[in-house]
């Protein structure tokens, strides 16, 4: 196999987690920026792609109350914001991407693409922006002061919120219309910087982005959350999606938004499909499934409940344990994917979704074993799935090290991975050197100046 593999690391919703060692409940944590500035350090002399934060401002409720034990186990919790973070991150790195989630049931376009633009100027091109419709939208609804939008209308106001955006960083200014003539005074050529107006279902805005265009123009984007509705804001607008599931569904996953990309005038190729996995290596694999069962057995089923609750809305402990989640569960307003994900034919049993929870979080059954185990079970999936990379999770502390310490050179020996990143920006990283801009075949160049004038 010749494929590179795009690799992302991926800090997911449960932060840092040493706390829950004993004895080193007060290791540097995560609102302590120097573990983040030595984890992106050590990211970048990895030469992976990127560096990914998720985020969200929901938590796990139920019937409109925040649950006890998200509180007490830090289910989902307690975060920092990464944006903030991310900034930060830039100033001590020069190739490694950063990526972050912001929610389109959040930010406003006008606020969203100042932020993204900002980043993308402090970090020499090298931002992608995470899309969803967030996760735990119950509770985010109602920290808004909101109600929850039904789960479809939640997708189409997403797809307003990029087509806004898009025109914002592509529309706005045309690539020669900042001057900077100190001699003549003059700033920007007004002819060429271009008013959006735009007058939609779910937003309205006439006005400029004023921050001056940065590397990338637009930031890679990305997308997660892999219902149906999420699929096709993927095959439309995302450069790279983030999939979580057994090789079957994501197989299936990944070929829906091949086809769908295709359809919408995107090469099959445009969208990079990357799997977020947990890994976890060790000297054999029985010592890793070991050391993986020993963080499974501290998990209560509350704890996966609650995680489940976070992702669905659902109660699974309210539900007959010995009977699949009802079909109609699907219907409702909360996230979509991890409902689908466990419905049809084989749907398992109440009681073995809460195990799966228990288990693998959101993540799907995890990578374990010697780097050399590892490497094999990492090629065979991307044999049957046809994804393009990874986003890894490495399993609790001292995982990074032995990522990048044993499993990177073990892939890299396969020839999997790229000798150098390619290009100084993200999107060069992801699609080659010289591949700055979105490409014209993406609908976000349909608005610039030169092809349409808004
Ligand atoms: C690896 C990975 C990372 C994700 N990161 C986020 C995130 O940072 N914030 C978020 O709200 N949702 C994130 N999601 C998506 C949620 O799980 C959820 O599916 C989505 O926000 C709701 O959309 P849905 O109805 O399509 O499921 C992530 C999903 C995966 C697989």
């Amino acid at each position: 196999m010749t494929k590179k593999l795009a690799i992302g690391m991926f800090q997911g919703g449960g932060v840092r987690q040493s706390w829950k060692i004993a004895g080193r409940e007060n290791d540097p944590n995560f609102t302590d920026l120097g573990y983040w500035i030595d984890l992106a350090k050590k990211c970048e002399a990895a030469g992976v792609d990127f560096l990914f934060f998720a985020d969200s401002y929901g938590y796990p409720t139920l019937h409109g109350e925040i649950v006890p034990t998200a509180v007490e186990r830090n289910v989902q919790f307690s975060t920092v914001d990464p944006h903030t973070l991310i900034a930060a991150l830039a100033a001590v790195t020069t190739k490694l991407g950063l990526v972050t989630t912001t929610s389109t049931m959040v930010e406003a376009p006008p606020a969203l693409t100042r932020q993204y633009r900002s980043l993308d100027h402090f970090s020499a091109g090298r931002v992608g922006w995470n899309i969803v419709t967030g996760s735990a939208q119950a509770a985010s609804a109602m920290l808004f002061g909101e109600d929850l939008m039904p789960h479809d209308e939640r997708y189409a106001k997403a797809a307003e919120h990029v087509e806004l955006s898009l025109k914002f960083w592509e529309g706005c200014w045309e690539p020669d219309a900042l001057v900077r003539d100190g001699a003549n005074g003059v700033w920007a050529d007004p002819a060429k910087v271009h008013e959006i107006v735009h007058d939609g279902t779910y937003f309205k805005a006439k006005g400029v982005l004023v921050t001056p265009p940065s590397p990338q123009v637009t930031p890679v984007l990305f997308q997660a959350g892999a219902s149906s509705a999420g699929r096709a804001l993927a095959a439309r607008y995302a450069e790279a999606v983030f999939l979580a599931a057994e090789s079957k569904a994501l197989a299936a996953q990944i070929a829906d938004i091949r086809r769908l990309a295709v359809e919408n005038g995107r090469g099959a190729d445009a969208v990079k499909c990357l799997i977020a996995g947990t890994f976890r290596v060790a000297d054999s694999r029985a010592q890793a499934e070991a050391e993986h069962q020993a963080i499974i057995d501290r998990i209560s089923l509350e704890h996966a409940a609650t995680l489940y609750a976070y992702f669905t809305g659902i109660d699974l402990l309210s539900l007959d344990l010995d009977k699949p989640i009802p079909e109609s569960a699907a219907n409702g307003d909360n996230g979509r994917t991890n409902i689908e994900r466990f419905l049809g034919p084989d749907a398992p049993t109440v009681r073995e979704v809460l195990e799966e929870f228990r288990a693998n979080g959101v993540m799907g059954k995890p990578f374990l074993g010697t780097p050399e185990e590892i490497a094999d079970q990492a090629e065979a999936m991307i044999e049957e799935t046809g994804a393009d990379g990874f986003l890894v999770q490495p399993e609790f502390d001292g995982g990074h090290d032995l990522f990048f310490g044993r499993v990177m050179p073990e892939l890299r020996r396969r020839g999997l991975l790229k000798d150098e990143l390619e290009g100084a920006t993200l999107r060069e990283h992801l699609f080659g050197e010289g591949s700055v801009l979105l490409p014209e075949s993406h609908p976000g160049a349909g608005f610039r100046a030169a092809n349409a004038l808004v």
